[in-house]
């Protein structure tokens, strides 16, 4: 196949980061109706929580930080997206590198730290490009904000609440202290902030 033999290689010597921002950015530039057309077979589809997912195959939060390619990933046929993790304030994440391939186990370090452009930011792209399947947000706590006030950091303004509005899942991210113990910031997947 094209990806294992000619793509992957080639992405392989990239950073890890560079090589995940040159695959969002390609495919955020390549207009919805040139994918090849999804195909929606009925006997793939689930209904779950009052939502009707065309497939079980999903894409997990991490990919479409910013939902820059929200609806170019929908036409690949992904039966939903997760987008973000967003963050109420933007925030840069942690100084690079941060993401690190372990080739020999095939597996990847991710310390990204939920960098991100913001709620309001998500918000005004998914309102303007809203994907045609149905779309999570996985919000994170910003950084800046004190885990006292943990529940408060969240787009509660109308003008952020775009994401809110358009969302037709939506999955609260409680990361586990386990990841960043003593930090007073919940880490989990993404690593969160050092
Ligand atoms: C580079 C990278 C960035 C990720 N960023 C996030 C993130 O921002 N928020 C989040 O909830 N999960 C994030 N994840 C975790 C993924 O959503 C997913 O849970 C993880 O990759 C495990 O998926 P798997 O079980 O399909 O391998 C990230 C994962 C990777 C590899």
């Amino acid at each position: 196949m094209v990806y294992r033999s000619l793509l992957r290689p080639l992405l392989f010597r990239l950073p890890a980061e560079t090589a995940h921002e040159l695959a969002l950015h390609s495919l955020s530039l390549l207009p919805a109706s040139l994918i090849t057309k999804r195909i929606d077979n009925p006997a793939l589809s689930i209904k779950r929580f009052g939502l009707t997912f065309p497939n079980p195959i999903g894409l997990a939060a991490g990919f479409d930080k910013n939902g820059i390619a929200l609806q170019p990933l929908a036409a690949l046929g992904f039966g939903f997206i997760e987008a973000g993790t967003v963050t109420c304030h933007p925030q840069p994440g942690n100084p690079r590198p941060r993401l690190f391939r372990l080739s020999e186990d095939q597996a990847l370090i991710n310390r990204a730290g939920f960098n991100n452009e913001g709620a309001a930011a998500f918000a005004r792209r998914v309102s303007n490009h809203r994907p045609d399947c149905v779309l999570g947000v996985s919000i994170g706590k910003s950084k800046i904000t004190p885990l006292e006030n943990a529940t408060e950091d969240r787009p509660k303004d109308r003008r952020h609440d775009g994401a809110e509005r358009s969302e037709q899942e939506r999955r609260v991210h409680l990361h586990g202290p386990v990841h960043s113990p003593g930090k007073g910031q919940p880490g989990g997947v993404d690593g969160g902030p050092e």
